[in-house]
């Protein structure tokens, strides 16, 4: 039986807040549509009594977790962060990094998320291996300049679009935000290091540090794998 993918991140999102989350932590809260089943999980387990202290990698994370009552503090009042738990647009498993950022949230993800003790991705099977451009934030006066060094490195930079919104798309950080297209073997933690090598990038959307992979599978089963 193949199941709906919005059930399959209700299911990893629920099985993250049971699983994962203890007492007395301090949680790095992700973003994007698969965190938010994550948060309203976390929100029932509130009410029954779990004590934890949230840090938000988006303002749209931030206003859920304030909507559902789940205590929430600024980035800049920790200094460390116990778990993370975060969505992802793509695993590649060969070349062992993620893609992150789809939601234009990935400056904020990374500094919590590399700040974690432990970092926890919940996804669904189609994100494995799946073809998603590396996004990352500019310094919105260096886009030029930026964008001639990526193509040097062989990247084709282009600037995100939103629907209903003209482009350039600003992130909470106040960055441009571009969508840049490599061959999939490319998108290694090497050229995550390279990329942010060029200045006037503030951060890219490969994410090269340890972490487990909850897998939602389309049959229902969830998978746990290590990267
Ligand atoms: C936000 O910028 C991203 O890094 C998200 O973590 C990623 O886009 C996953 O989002 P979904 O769960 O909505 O696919």
């Amino acid at each position: 039986m193949i199941i709906e993918k919005e059930k399959i991140k209700e299911k990893i999102g629920r099985y993250a807040a049971i699983n994962f989350i203890e007492d007395d932590m301090i949680v790095g809260v992700g973003s994007g549509t698969t965190v938010r089943y994550f948060i309203e999980a976390l929100a029932n387990r509130i009410k029954e009594g779990l004590k934890i202290t949230c840090v938000a990698t988006s303002l749209d994370t931030s206003l859920r977790l304030k909507q559902r009552r789940i205590p929430v503090i600024p980035l800049n009042y920790v200094d460390e962060i116990d778990i993370a738990i975060d969505g992802a647009d793509s695993v590649l498993t060969q070349t062992r990094v993620l893609i992150k950022g789809g939601g234009g949230a990935h400056f904020l993800e990374k500094i919590v998320d590399y700040a974690a003790k432990r970092l926890i991705i919940i996804v669904d099977e189609t994100k494995l291996n799946k073809t998603f451009p590396v996004p990352a934030d500019v310094y919105p006066p260096a886009l030029n300049i930026v964008m001639r060094k990526i193509k040097e490195i062989g990247g084709t930079p282009k600037l995100r679009e939103v629907k209903g919104k003209l482009p350039p798309c600003i992130s909470d950080t106040g960055n441009i935000v571009i969508d840049i297209d490599f061959p999939m073997e490319m998108i290694t933690e090497k050229l995550e290091k390279e990329l942010n090598a060029i200045p006037g990038i503030i951060e890219n959307g490969i994410f090269s540090r340890s972490c487990r992979i909850i897998v939602g599978k389309l049959t229902g089963e969830i998978e746990e794998i290590n990267l």
